[in-house]
């Protein structure tokens, strides 16, 4: 299903919509989460709602998609910071009901195990965030991540690493590996939403829904699983657009 919606703003509300009435549908939710620029004015969102009174948090579980190997959680450039600053540290979730990638463990091997693990005992992730790369990946999956991948330990594009640069002072902090769900953990999730937002996604987006699945574009994997909402802005979706005139 596609929503599109003029700007950024009117996707993050809609997308924020759909997560609270998820919520109310079922308190205890497993929410899936994806950091970086496109789902901030979507926590904004729920913050708001929370604040207002009529969003509860205090049962719902949460798995963040991944984290940067090396970045210890109180680092102001781990995702886990980021999470706090922008969504965590502003409603009542509970810590022990937030879950996260741990990028500064010795063996990450078991590491990875134990989020997969975390996962499964959970009861599975009901509905999970996801953002797409310019490159089309989802989480850290890049490209020539296959569809039955796990949460493993992964090497950042290039293209990532420019791309993430604008978070850090110099682009040589950024790390070069993250920790990730899989593309096939991805796929497990029983709901995807995936936003998008600007003309620099548009090709990401149009290859994912337009090409064959391929680990040429991670994202197009996502036409495996039944119940995918595309949410996109003008600029994400000029291709989309193109293609229907
Ligand atoms: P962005 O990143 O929201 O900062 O554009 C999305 C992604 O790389 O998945």
């Amino acid at each position: 299903m596609f929503i599109i919606i003029k700007d950024e703003a009117g996707m993050s509300r809609e997308a924020a919509k759909l997560i609270a009435a998820a919520i109310k549908r079922k308190p205890r939710l497993v929410l899936g989460l994806a950091t970086g620029s496109t789902p901030i004015r979507t926590y904004e969102r729920l913050i708001s709602l929370y604040k207002k009174g009529g969003l509860d948090f205090s049962q719902v579980l949460t798995f963040n998609l991944d984290e940067y190997v090396g970045l210890p959680e109180g680092h102001t450039q781990s995702y886990r910071h980021f999470m706090e600053k922008n969504l965590f540290g502003k409603i009542n979730i509970r810590q022990e009901n937030i879950n996260f990638l741990k990028g500064d463990v010795a063996d990450i091997e078991k590491e990875c195990l134990r989020y997969e693990k975390a996962i499964e005992g959970s009861g599975g992730i009901d509905l999970q965030i996801l953002g797409i790369g310019q490159n089309g990946h989802i989480a850290f999956n890049e490209p020539d991540s296959l569809e039955n991948s796990r949460t493993r330990a992964v090497n950042l594009d290039r293209s990532t690493i420019e791309a993430n640069a604008r978070f850090f002072t110099r682009i040589e902090d950024v790390p070069h590996r993250a920790l990730t769900m899989g593309i096939g953990t991805i796929l497990e999730a029983k709901e995807i939403i995936l936003l998008a937002s600007g003309a620099n996604k548009a090709q990401a987006v149009a290859d994912s829904i337009f090409s064959a699945p391929s680990t040429e574009t991670p994202a197009s994997f996502l036409q495996k699983h039944s119940k995918v909402t595309f949410i996109l802005d003008a600029g994400a979706s000029k291709m989309i657009e193109m293609k229907k005139v």
